[in-house]
């Protein structure tokens, strides 16, 4: 029976590995991670990662064919396919801090490979790795001493978060990497066959190993700067009285620029976008191409400015003062239906906010207190002017203004007459991320504002002194 091994039990190996064990019950896939808690929470009905349909596929699969355990060193002596999905985040220090991937968590997963293996491995990146991180792994492997065989796959991920199920299970395309050596295709066919099990072969692509991990990078960059593209075309508008969704309409229906990814918003977030172009701006400059790099970073530089411009507007808009105003945050998380905030547009929005002194009260549907304190935390510890509550009403009462961050479904049925009667006038809605009806809210009464949207005023500029205090400073190259 084929044995694989996942080195990572985190938003991207549990997901993958659960939809390996579903589509290949002859398969024993056991999931491994150093994080003691995070397992027994996949071991419980109450998984660490809300994904929709993951929970059926988990309880389907789970004690069949698919199994997690902190037990890393027997997985890895009985794996023949081992997964390495472990975090790469931007390196804190150091050469490259700010930019470069931190790979010591890869690292020590090609050492204990290394030191446990006592039989060749097909070892697989489905982590993003900076462009040659495989050329690492193969060298730790192979000084081991132990003349093991081992093939190194890139095989990147392409889910995004709140869709990963639907993206598994009919993904564009699955992409892998390999050496062009005997071993390296034999390698690559395994592989290909694994996935050939429910995705259409013509889906699947064989490439170089450098060619799949630079893809992830690009396909990353790619998508992130539609949305930097389409957020500078927001400023436009405000300041034109333009509306964004109509030109991203007319200009999507051209085929050859199509209509996704064109949806503007307070700026995007998630572990991977800044991080990965942030690594493709650092591989560009490690190479020389200086253009190059500051051509993709501008991309990371307008998201912080987009976020920045959204909770200065509405500091602006609220008489230029929210000190001691109460300001309702709607949605934490970086996108709906996750309860992942790395790098959420939030964190950047509720800062400023607190940094002018108004009491923020926020409410997200799947991400508990904790964790948005813990977001939110300063240099200087807790801020007593942030207040995390259970719904959306209890978040609005009182409140100068309602601001919606994440576009949760349910955050369109609200009750907003029920919402108005609640707040002190003049009422003011900030929706960033255009998915409210602003002239039905004009008719309750509020004054509600969109991205990109005409403004209820005068159109305004973003206030000049407001900085978002904790964030990484804005990067040049
Ligand atoms: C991670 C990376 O952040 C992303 O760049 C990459 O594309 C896929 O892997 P994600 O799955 O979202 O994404 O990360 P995370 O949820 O942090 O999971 C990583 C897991 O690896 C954690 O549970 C961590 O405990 C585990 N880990 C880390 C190990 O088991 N061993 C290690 O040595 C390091
Ligand atoms: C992304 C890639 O889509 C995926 O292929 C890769 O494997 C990991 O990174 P993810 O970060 O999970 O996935 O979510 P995605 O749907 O891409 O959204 C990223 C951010 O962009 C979110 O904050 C989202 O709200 C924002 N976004 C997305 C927009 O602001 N406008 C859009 O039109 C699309």
């Amino acid at each position: 029976m084929t044995k694989i091994c996942c080195i990572g039990a985190g938003y991207v190996g549990g997901p993958t590995m659960a939809m390996i064990a579903l589509k290949a019950p002859d398969i024993t896939v056991s999931v491994v991670d150093v994080n003691a808690a995070r397992i027994a929470a996949w071991n419980s009905d109450d998984l660490p990662i809300y994904e929709p349909g993951l929970a059926e596929i988990v309880k389907e699969c789970r004690g069949r064919n698919l199994l997690f355990t902190t037990e890393v060193k027997d997985a890895i002596r009985e794996a023949d396919f081992i997964f390495v999905s472990v975090n790469t985040p931007t390196k804190t220090y150091g050469i490259g801090a700010g930019r470069a991937a931190d790979l010591r968590f890869v690292e020590s997963v090609a050492r204990s490979i290394a030191e446990v293996a006592e039989s060749p491995k097909i070892i697989i990146e489905k982590s993003t790795m900076p462009v040659k991180t495989a050329e690492t792994i193969k060298d730790i492997l192979a000084a081991s001493g132990r003349r093991l065989a081992h093939q190194v796959l890139s095989n990147p991920e392409f889910l995004a978060e709140g869709t990963a199920i639907a993206d598994l299970l009919e993904p564009d395309r699955v992409l892998i990497g390999g050496e062009h050596t005997p071993g390296g295709d034999q390698a690559v066919a395994a592989l290909v066959d694994i996935y050939a099990r429910w995705v259409p072969r013509e889906r699947i692509i064989t490439t170089s190993l450098w060619s799949a991990e630079l893809s992830k990078l690009v396909a990353n960059a790619f998508l992130a700067q539609r949305i930097s593209s389409i957020n500078t075309i927001s400023a436009l508008c405000e300041a034109t009285g333009a509306d964004v969704d109509e030109v991203a309409n007319a200009i999507g229906k051209d085929s050859r620029i199509g209509p996704k990814f064109l949806k503007s918003s307070v700026g995007f977030g998630g572990s991977c976008f800044q991080k990965d172009i942030l690594n493709l701006v650092y591989l560009c400059e490690y190479y020389g191409l200086s253009e190059v790099a500051a051509y993709w970073n501008g991309v990371v530089h307008m998201n912080n400015w987009q976020k920045q411009r959204f909770a200065a507007r509405i500091v602006r808009t609220l008489f230029n003062t929210v000190a001691g105003k109460k300001i309702a945050v709607l949605g934490f998380a970086f996108k709906k239906d996750t309860n992942d905030t790395r790098e959420s547009p939030a964190i950047c929005v509720v800062r400023d906010l607190l940094a002018e002194r108004a009491r923020v009260s926020v409410y997200d549907p799947q991400v508990p207190e904790s964790q948005i304190r813990s977001e939110v935390r300063g240099p200087d510890g807790e801020n007593e002017l942030l207040t995390v509550v259970s719904n959306a009403y209890e978040a609005a009462d009182g409140a100068h203004a309602l601001v919606l961050v994440t576009e949760w479904d349910a955050f369109k049925h609200l009750d907003f007459e029920r919402i108005y009667a609640t707040m002190p006038k003049p009422a003011f809605i900030f929706d960033g991320r255009n998915i409210l009806p602003l002239d039905e809210l004009r008719q309750i009464g509020f004054r509600a504002e969109g991205i990109g949207k005409p403004a209820y005023s005068a159109p305004l500029l973003p206030h000049p002194s407001l900085k978002t205090v904790y964030s990484p400073a804005a990067l040049t190259v």
